[in-house]
């Protein structure tokens, strides 16, 4: 096992596949242009699927594909089934907006994806709108129900104060008819968060409070190894996780790391510079090469983004990163890490 110089693993690997993305989300993509990746430095499926056959070399089992909004690039299935044929990918996941999903989800399936993760924020047409700029809640909603009780199914809510800190309970209920589990994620000041500020992250101590005062004592269930969501049982005998990043960071047991489109390396939500894939990818390296250089970076990696910005003085005065820097490096920005 390759261990971080924290005993950390390496596991879980977030692919990015795209930067693009069909949504604004106000607390991802508040702004009104942005800097695009340039398109021939996207790696190729073929490249994915070698940089992947040198993850599994390094402990990587599993392969989630994000965006921006992934199901905006072209012909994803045929990735999936190049990256769900390997012996070592044990699954292959997706983190998907759910705009497209009714209409790929069924050649998704097929290529052997295995579990979706669907971002709702809110169940309220002109909420959608207003949060995400665009009138896409149906289809979203069609594409939850598309895949409806599909083992795995998660559906991921940020929490943003007077947002839709009032939808909670509509969510929950809204999870349980579709055979999902629910996560509450606390609002984060990564990137593109361009309209955080601490008072405005809704913690996960006040989630739990709001949830119990409107439908009875929690059970705290076991977490699932190294997954960020603690778990509990509503009196009902549905569960829900809360992804209390902010305010409960925890890097200490964070076993993932993220690729963005481009080929970036990124060890840290929080890291402000990656590791170049692309380069030695496209010089030719062979997937023992790439993954000798994928292990000394692990070992290398004393990174904990969360923690250190919990512990900083002017914490909750203003987001990480400003405007001027993010026009600057467009990899800074959520859309392009991932989430
Ligand atoms: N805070 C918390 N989560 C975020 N995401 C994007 N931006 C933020 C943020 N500022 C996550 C959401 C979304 C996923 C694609 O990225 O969970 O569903
Ligand atoms: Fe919203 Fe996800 Fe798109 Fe960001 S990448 S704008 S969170 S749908």
């Amino acid at each position: 096992m390759t261990a971080d110089l924290l005993g950390r693993p390496l596991r879980d690997l977030r692919l990015s596949v795209t930067d693009r993305c069909n949504l604004r989300c106000s607390y991802c993509m508040p702004g009104e242009a942005y800097t695009w990746l340039p398109r021939p430095d996207l790696l190729t499926f073929e490249e994915l699927s070698r940089l992947v056959d040198a993850f599994t070399l390094v402990g990587v089992d599993e392969v989630r594909l994000t965006g921006g909004e992934p199901l905006l690039r072209r012909d994803l299935a045929r990735l999936v089934r190049l990256l769900a044929e390997k012996p070592a990918v044990r699954e292959v996941a997706i983190t998907t907006n759910g705009v497209l999903l009714a209409e790929q989800q069924a050649d998704l399936r097929a290529a052997g994806l295995s579990r979706f993760t669907v971002s709702l924020d809110t169940l309220r047409p002109e909420r959608f709108l207003a949060i995400t700029r665009r009138d896409d809640l149906a289809r979203v909603l069609g594409g939850i129900r598309s895949v409806a009780g599909t083992p795995g199914l998660k559906l991921d809510a940020v929490v943003v104060r007077g947002e839709n800190d009032d939808e909670l309970v509509d969510l929950l209920a809204f999870a349980r008819e579709v055979g999902a589990e629910l996560r509450f994620i606390e609002y984060m000041d990564v990137g593109g968060a361009r309209r955080w500020s601490m008072d405005r992250v809704v913690s996960r101590a006040e989630m739990l409070a709001r949830v119990t005062a409107a439908l009875g004592p929690l059970e705290p269930l076991p977490g699932r190894g190294s997954a960020p969501a603690a778990r509990f049982r509503l009196p009902d005998g549905a569960s829900f996780g809360v992804v209390a990043s902010t305010t409960q960071p925890f890097c200490r047991a964070c076993d993932r790391s993220r690729v963005t489109a481009d080929g970036v390396w990124l060890l840290c939500l929080y890291a402000t510079r990656g590791v170049d894939l692309r380069g030695p990818l496209r010089a030719g390296d062979s997937v023992e090469a790439l993954a000798a250089r994928l292990r000394v970076g692990w070992q290398a990696r004393d990174d904990r983004g969360a923690e250190l910005r919990l512990g900083l003085p002017d914490r909750g005065a203003r987001p990480l990163a400003s405007a001027g820097d993010l026009d600057a490096d467009p990899h800074l920005e959520m859309h392009t890490r991932g989430g």
